[in-house]
C-alpha cells in the first residue's frame, strides 16, 4: 500500500521542478522510482529533509541542493503518522519533523503518500504527538508539557541513550489518547520555551495520496 501510493506521487513531478524529499519508509519507495525517471532525463533537483533522505536519494542519482540555494520549492513528497479528514497530520515518527515542517511551508504543494492505516477521525488516537526540544532543560520542559496538557511525555531513546534529532534535539514523545483542538495545542506548545517544534502539521497538506487494499484513493484539500 506504501509502494502504490509511492509509484502515484512520481505523476505529480515534473520536469524543471524543485522537490522536496520528505522522510520516512514510505518515501524510501518513492526515491528510488524518482532516481529512475531522473536517470531517463527528468531535470529536478531535490530538497532533503534528513541525513538519511540525503543519503539515499544520493545513492539513487537524485541531484540535491539546499533552501538557500531554493527557497522556494514546487512540490514536496513525504509521509505521515496520522493523517484526519480536514487532511491535518501528524508527523515524526522519524524524526524529522522540524526539517519535514520548513520544507513543507516553503512548498507550493504538499503531497502526503500513506497506506490507508494512517488515516484516522482524530489527530493523536493511535500515534504519539513529537515534540522536538532543545536538550538543555528537558527535563522541565517535559514536566510543563505534562503538566499544562494532562498528556505523557516520554523522552525518545535509542538504545540507553537519549536519541537526538538532526538538528541535534531531543524529542518527546506525547501520548494524548486524541487531540480536541489541534490548532490550540500548536499554538500553546510553541508558547514554551525549549520547544523547537511539534509534530502537528495543521493547513499545510494539498493531497494526500492513500495507498489502500483496493488501490490508490486521492484526498484533496
Ligand atoms: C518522519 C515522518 C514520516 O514521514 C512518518 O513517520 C511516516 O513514516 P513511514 O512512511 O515510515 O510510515 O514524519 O519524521
Amino acid at each position: 500500500m506504501k509502494r502504490i501510493a509511492a509509484e502515484k506521487a512520481l505523476e505529480y513531478v515534473e520536469d524543471g521542478m524543485i522537490v522536496g524529499l520528505g522522510t520516512g519508509s514510505t518515501v524510501e519507495y518513492f526515491l528510488p522510482k524518482l532516481g529512475e525517471k531522473v536517470k531517463e532525463g527528468l531535470n529536478i533537483v531535490g530538497i532533503p529533509t534528513s541525513h538519511r533522505t540525503k543519503t539515499i536519494a544520493t545513492r539513487c542519482g537524485i541531484p540535491l541542493s539546499t533552501l538557500t540555494e531554493h527557497p522556494e520549492i514546487d512540490v514536496t513528497i513525504d509521509g505521515a503518522d496520522e493523517v484526519d479528514p480536514d487532511l491535518n497530520l501528524i508527523k515524526g515518527a522519524g524524526g524529522a519533523l522540524t526539517r519535514e515542517k520548513i520544507v513543507a511551508f516553503s512548498s507550493k504543494r504538499e503531497i502526503i503518500i500513506v497506506d490507508e492505516t494512517k488515516l484516522v477521525q482524530k489527530l493523536g488516537s493511535f500515534s504519539p504527538l513529537p515534540v522536538e526540544v532543545i536538550p538543555f532543560g528537558w527535563y522541565p520542559t517535559k514536566l510543563c508539557i505534562e503538566r499544562e496538557f494532562g498528556c505523557r511525555a516520554e523522552l525518545r531513546r535509542e538504545e540507553e541513550n537519549p536519541y537526538t534529532s538532526d538538528n541535534m534535539n531531543y524529542i518527546l514523545d506525547c501520548e494524548f489518547n486524541g487531540i480536541e483542538d489541534a490548532e490550540k495545542l500548536e499554538k500553546e506548545l510553541k508558547s514554551i520555551p525549549g520547544v523547537v517544534e511539534t509534530g502537528l502539521f495543521i493547513d499545510m497538506v494539498d493531497t494526500v495520496i492513500v495507498g489502500t487494499r483496493e488501490g490508490i484513493k486521492l484526498l484533496e484539500k
